[in-house]
């Protein structure tokens, strides 16, 4: 099973690079899933229905999310009413939606799996004992699992590729927003990134408008980030290639699209 992952998709100028790179991502890499993390596809945060079905459209087949998942208040209406829409699995037992998903292609099963840190983030449930009680839920359908761990620290998404090495088939990290250059088959088979990086604006701070973010640090007064509408943009990503018999990573790629690194077929 081939499998593109892309990177934490940003307000409108990364729903657009998706459109815009995809259908090119594909004729290069023919996928069999696309998976992306949507925590920031509204506007910078959340994701609202509309995003979500747009996103499905562009050819996503699993979106995951992250600490920014309740900032839109409508996902509490449609999270359930989903398949392919995952938050992380450990929040709160009184969340809405799922931290699993199962989808097939192919006639390929593959289990994908939101996790959140807690490290120089709120203290959800333990990822790393999540991990292990999902993957040998997982492992009763497929020996292939994609686990998307939203975290800060990049030694705690260390922790968790070399926690999950030869038993999920792929661990990549998100939310930090730049791409991290480890990209790697850790020797039990398990693909891992640190971090996949963002998809969105190219010459402003993670997404958001660089003046704002200068003013902020600068004052430490309160500023309400946006999302510029215009100006260059980047999408960063994964491509992996999975053993469909046994899971394992049999190569691993890393995507990255700006104007310093034009797309090349
Ligand atoms: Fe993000
Ligand atoms: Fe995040």
């Amino acid at each position: 099973m081939k499998i593109i992952f892309i990177g934490d998709i940003v307000g409108s100028p990364g729903r657009e690079a998706v459109e815009r790179y995809l259908p090119r991502l594909k004729r290069k890499y023919s996928p069999d899933v696309v998976i992306a993390n949507g925590e920031n596809a509204a506007a910078g945060r959340g994701i609202t229905k509309r995003i979500f079905d747009d996103l499905l459209r562009t050819g996503v087949d699993v979106v995951t999310m992250g600490n920014h998942t309740w900032d839109h208040k409508e996902i509490y209406d449609f999270i359930d009413e989903t398949d392919y829409l995952i938050r992380p699995a450990n929040f709160s037992d009184e969340a809405p939606g799922k931290g699993m998903t199962t989808i097939t292609k192919n006639n390929v099963t593959l289990s994908v799996i939101n996790l959140h840190g807690r490290t120089f983030l709120p203290p959800h449930g333990d990822p790393f004992a999540k991990a292990t009680e999902l993957i040998e839920e997982a492992q009763k359908s497929s020996p292939l699992v994609f686990v998307d761990f939203h975290a800060e620290a990049t030694s705690e998404k260390i922790a968790m590729g070399w926690h999950l090495n030869g038993r999920a088939s792929v661990v990549v990290g998100t939310h930090t927003h730049v791409q991290t250059a480890d990209e790697r088959i850790l020797p039990d088979g398990t693909a891992y990134i640190t971090d996949v990086g963002m998809t969105g604006p190219y010459d402003e701070i993670l997404g958001m408008k660089k003046e704002d973010v200068i003013y902020r640090f600068q004052t430490n007064l309160p500023v309400r980030f946006e999302v510029p509408k215009k100006g260059r943009d980047q999408l960063n990503g994964l491509f992996v290639e999975l053993d469909d018999a046994t899971g394992k990573a049999l190569h691993v790629e890393r995507i990255m699209i700006n104007e310093d690194r034009p797309f090349e077929v």
